[in-house]
């Protein structure tokens, strides 16, 4: 590796001369056409970069470790080529207690055996392709085959349900989705092929397509074609479902491998949609050239993973952590990845994160401070952490909520007590930006951690914390994080074709800047604080929901006049959507089963992932004079916390009623909850 370069001038360079900063970073990945221009400051809706180079993802993350060196120097250091045998991808599953290793040569072998067999099925560069699977080996190859056609990926998350499923397939308009037999979850399986085939029915897209399975073990065979096999479980209107279904195998059979096609660096990667205020998931588009630069450069400068060295991310690729640390970044650098299917505890126990590091000897870890705060809550002690040799981490890295204190003071002193030289280092990102804004820059230089905080603005990331007439706070003042313009190579170039919902999303509430729709402030020492969302999107165990997604499913309810969906601070997954209903009037229903009734309602359109943690039944909503829902007041109710009268409130008369209701409601709960606990304690007991 390179001399370490200092922080502050590499940050300050970035924004000072951003075309030489990244003109240098791109030097890590090969092109097909060099880039001679870096920065196309008058691209629209924003800014591209690399706009004259071309290259392929699945090149640069797969063939040229493969290749064989011809320089006398050996496979030392950054050298390219040279990795046919190292293991690339490391599959190990908790759920059936078995792992796979794949080098990269036999990546690259599947990957392009699996792109010619789907350029045989007529996939072409810019078809979309959604992917709706389980965490095995065969999503990530699906991945790396559409990259190398220049095919346009779009993952979903296994844990949505037909309704999501189906809103993305009807915004994307694949040509092909590809899923699995079936997915595990502890105690429950989850068979995908009738899923597809009720999101097939629900959209409203009506282009042919193909859909392509691969048969676990365990799970029903399907039989091809499959719509017979799989109509039983589908709603009498399937007749319009508009599909032919393959076997993942079967479709494999005598494929040519396929070559990396050559691709603009503007080209679309792939589209990740993520949920916004309303319950319209927003199709974030990621270009091939920017994606790969700013991963290469983040895992040198930021993780500090090596060609070589072995990183574990725990997270799911149906999420932009997946995407980006356990798919492309580890891959594009030359390291090794694992893929693990299972839970943080009970899959087996809260020991299954530091067998992994033991047995693969991981480098670099990255995980979500609720999945932490579950082993805390298992395992207080670490006492099964530290039955695994943890002596090969460097760092630990989190995101996808704030890693509080609390958790932080014990990954430091319990769980890595013996291991001082392993910082925890919590990092702030997004879907949106696909790699961290902020973050302690490990591999340029390792600064003092302060708990609680995501450390500096990460090189190409101008931050600011505006209040609401757009003037930047003083230190320690809460306000709106917002970017400066241009936003650094890897970050979204539009919402998939919505180029005006981007612009109205992101650009225009503080022109010249993007709105990160976080808030917190600056310290004295330029430190930053996330605090949460200013938004209504709702981070629960590190997956963000949308309140007005849940209300939609929610106001199908046949006797609910309206609702409002609010995130209340929770111990363990940091936050809980709790749902608060007007009944129609003159309707009565008892308030257990109205519960009941709502939560599988969310979880049949949303996914078991929004469950609910409680539904309450009010009498009113605060609204404004022109009727819009004062969630923060309510957000503030239900959590307790003190709260001012908003001026522009219509009937502010009826807030003690609905605080009384609120508060009643949260103390019936929490009896509930002992209760409950209690119970769980004496039957462990006796
Ligand atoms: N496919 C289908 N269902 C899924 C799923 C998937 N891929 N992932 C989760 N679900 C389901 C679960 O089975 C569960 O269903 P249930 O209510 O019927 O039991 C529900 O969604 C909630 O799952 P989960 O959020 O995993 O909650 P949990 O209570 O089972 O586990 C934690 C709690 C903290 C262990 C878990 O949330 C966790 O590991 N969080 C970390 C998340 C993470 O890494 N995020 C990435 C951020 S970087
Ligand atoms: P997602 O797009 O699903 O990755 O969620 C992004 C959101 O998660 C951010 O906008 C933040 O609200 C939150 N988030 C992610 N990482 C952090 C972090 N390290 N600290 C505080 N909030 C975070």
């Amino acid at each position: 590796m390179n001399a370490k370069q200092e922080y502050r001038p590499a940050y300050q360079l970035s924004l000072v001369d951003p075309s030489e900063f990244w003109r240098t970073a791109a030097e890590s990945i090969s092109w097909d056409v060099s880039p001679t221009q870096i920065l196309d400051t008058a691209a629209r809706p924003t800014a591209r970069w690399f706009p004259d180079a071309r290259l392929n993802t699945s090149y640069n993350a797969l063939d040229r470790h493969v290749r064989e060196i011809t320089t006398p120097e050996g496979t030392s250091g950054d050298q390219e080529g040279g990795r046919a045998e190292q293991p690339a991808l490391i599959y190990d599953s908790a759920m059936t207690g078995s792992r796979r290793i794949y080098t990269y040569r036999e990546l690259l072998d599947e990957v392009a055996r699996f792109a010619g067999s789907m350029v045989r099925l007529g996939v072409k560069t810019g078809d979309r392709v959604v992917i709706y699977m389980p965490m095995i080996p065969e999503a990530v190859i699906a991945m790396l085959a559409c990259a190398r056609i220049g095919a346009v990926h779009s993952v979903v998350f296994g844990g949505f349900a037909a309704h999501e499923l189906a809103a993305r397939i009807d915004d994307a308009e694949p040509v092909l989705i590809i899923t699995a037999s079936g997915g595990l979850e502890p105690g429950r399986r989850v068979e995908y092929p009738p899923i597809v085939l009720a999101a097939l029915d629900l959209a409203q897209t009506t282009a042919p397509r193909t859909v392509l399975v691969k048969q676990r073990e365990g799970f029903p065979t399907i039989r091809f074609p499959a719509e017979q096999a799989a109509t039983e479980h589908l709603p009498a209107s399937s007749e319009s479902v508009v599909a032919r279904w393959l076997d993942w195998d079967e479709a494999q059979v005598g494929a040519e491998p396929a070559e990396p096609v050559s691709l603009a660096a503007t080209d679309p990667l792939y589209i990740l949609y993520t949920s916004g205020t309303t319950g319209k998931p927003k199709g974030v588009v990621r270009d091939n050239g920017g994606h790969a630069v700013a991963l290469a450069w983040s895992m040198r400068n930021i993780y500090e993973v090596a060609p070589g060295q072995t990183m574990l991310t725990t997270s799911d690729i149906g999420w932009v952590v997946g995407h980006s640390y356990i798919v492309y970044a580890p891959l594009l650098v030359g390291a090794t990845t694992i893929l693990y299917e299972g839970k943080p505890i009970g899959t087996p126990d809260a020991g299954t994160f530091w067998r992994l590091v033991d047995e693969y000897k991981v480098d670099v870890m990255f995980t979500a401070p609720t999945a932490l705060r579950a082993i805390r809550r298992a395992d207080p002690d670490a006492a099964l952490a530290h039955r695994h040799d943890l002596s090969s981490l460097r760092a630990l890295f989190c995101a996808g909520e704030r890693l509080d204190p609390a958790t932080y003071e014990w990954s430091v002193e319990t769980l890595l007590a013996e291991h001082p030289d392993c910082p925890v280092v919590d990092h702030w990102w997004q879907t949106e930006t696909g790699w961290p804004i902020c973050a302690n820059p490990l591999g340029l230089q390792r600064l003092p951690i302060k708990a609680g905080s995501a450390s500096v603005p990460v090189p190409g990331y101008r931050l600011r914390v505006l209040d609401s007439e757009g003037n930047a706070v003083a230190p320690n003042t809460e306000g709106n994080i917002v970017i400066g313009l241009p936003l650094p190579p890897g970050t979204l170039t539009t919402l998939w074709r919505d180029d005006a919902r981007y612009e109205r999303s992101y650009l225009s509430a503080y022109p010249g800047h993007y709105l990160t729709g976080d808030s917190g402030y600056f310290d004295e020492d330029g430190y930053l604080y996330v605090l949460g969302r200013s938004d209504d999107v709702i981070n629960m165990a590190g997956h963000r929901l949308s309140a007005g997604g849940i209300e939609a499913a929610i106001a199908g309810h046949p006797l609910v006049a309206e609702t409002a969906v609010v995130g209340i601070p929770d111990e363990l997954k940091g936050q809980r959507p709790i749902g608060y209903v007007v009944l129609k009037a003159g309707v009565d229903i008892e308030a257990e089963r109205l519960r009941a009734e709502v939560i599988e309602r969310v979880r049949d359109r949303v996914g078991a992932i929004a469950t609910l943690y409680d539904v309450v039944a009010v009498t009113a909503l605060p609204k404004t004079r022109s009727g819009k829902i004062l969630r923060r007041t309510m957000r503030q109710i239900a959590a307790g916390d003190s709260y001012e009268v908003p001026p522009t409130i219509d009937d502010a008369a009826m807030l003690p009623t609905l605080e009384k209701q609120i508060r009643d409601a949260v103390t019936l709960m929490e009896d509930k909850e002992r209760i409950a606990a209690a119970d769980a304690e004496a039957d462990a007991t006796s």
